[in-house]
């Protein structure tokens, strides 16, 4: 079965950037959010998008706005689509409802794909006509520019919807991958997660400010993750003996450090204090050019790594 036409089901910061990335490869999106703004924050993100995917692969000079199209329900989106991709809020009763609506109309073949972040495609499904066409597609934000898409299927979910899936996804030249297990946080979460926690731990402890712990990671190991693994970095860690070599003489300092990190408590007091050094360090810079550096950086990284011999 091929997609051609999506569903994206909420239009705000992930549905409006999966939109655009949709929009560029021909396919005929409908966007369904009951807030009325959201026909102008979807349409204008994807107008500041455009360039940016027009850097990346071959795609028409301007959108085909013919091809978008707005609702305020999530049924009316649904009929006839192919993919709905779910991008609302990030809670279990609310996805539930969302997908009870688009099954309303929803052609049985078609997938149900939700972008959530923390939660559980068995949980999603739970209670659906159609559970095995339910799946986690989880996006980087921004999706039009961050290719990494993990999937991760409910207990009910068919294998065959699954493959299906990466198909769809490594179509839009996609780097799919996929969890094996449910678990909050997917992969890539996970591993966020468990950096955000120590940098939060670093201030919190007085080891450093905000901005340090940032350019610590900004110029530091986030050059070489850009570009490969953990794993893979370690293993040329290791020189010529490779990744034994390094498990073999630095692991243990490696579990030392694990045994020293943190498990802070985001109080109060302590989001004050960072909210108010990340303010400092920005001094001034406001959103809209923040978002403009980071996409421009995106676009020449993407760039960089389509043309590395490995
Ligand atoms: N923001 C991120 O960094 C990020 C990254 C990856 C995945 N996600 C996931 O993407 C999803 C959307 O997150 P977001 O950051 O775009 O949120 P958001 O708040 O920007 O957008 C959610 C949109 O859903 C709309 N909505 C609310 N109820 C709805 C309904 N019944 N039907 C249709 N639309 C409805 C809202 O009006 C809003 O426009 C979440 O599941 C989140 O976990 C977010």
């Amino acid at each position: 079965m091929t997609v051609q036409k999506i569903a994206v089901l909420g239009g705000g910061l992930i549905g409006a950037s999966w939109a655009a990335l949709f929009l560029s490869r021909g396919h005929t999106v409908a966007i369904a959010d009951p807030k009325p703004e959201a026909e102008a924050f979807c349409r204008q993100l994807i107008r500041n998008a455009w360039p940016d995917l027009a850097q990346l692969s071959d795609i028409p000079d301007v959108p085909d706005w013919s091809r978008l199209s707005f609702h305020a329900t999530i049924a009316a989106a649904c009929a006839r689509a192919d993919l709905a991709q779910d991008c609302g809020p990030d809670r279990i009763d609310i996805k539930q409802a969302m997908l009870a609506e688009a099954e309303t109309t929803l052609p049985s073949q078609a997938l149900f794909a939700s972008s959530t972040s923390s939660l559980m495609a068995s949980d999603i499904q739970a209670g659906a006509k159609h559970p095995d066409r339910v799946l986690v597609a989880h996006p980087m934000n921004p999706p039009h520019l961050v290719p990494l898409v993990e999937l991760v299927g409910g207990k009910a979910t068919a294998p065959e919807a699954l493959g299906r899936a990466r198909a769809f996804y490594d179509s839009l030249d996609r780097v799919t991958v996929v969890a094996q297990k449910e678990r909050p946080g997917h992969i890539a979460n996970r591993l966020t997660s468990a950096l955000y926690r120590e940098a939060v731990n670093i201030v919190a402890e007085g080891i450093a400010d905000v901005a340090d712990v940032d350019r610590a990671i900004a110029y530091g190991p986030g050059m070489r993750w850009a570009l490969m693994g953990p794993h893979l970095i370690y293993h040329m860690g290791g020189g010529p003996g490779g990744y034994r070599h390094y498990l073999e003489h630095l692991g243990p300092t490696q579990v030392d450090r694990w045994q020293d990190l943190g498990t802070p408590e985001l109080t109060p007091a302590l989001i004050d204090r960072m909210v108010a050094e990340l303010d400092a360090s920005l001094s001034g810079v406001d959103a809209e050019a923040l978002r403009q550096k980071r996409d421009a950086a995106l676009v020449a990284l993407a760039r960089l790594k389509q043309d590395l011999p490995v």
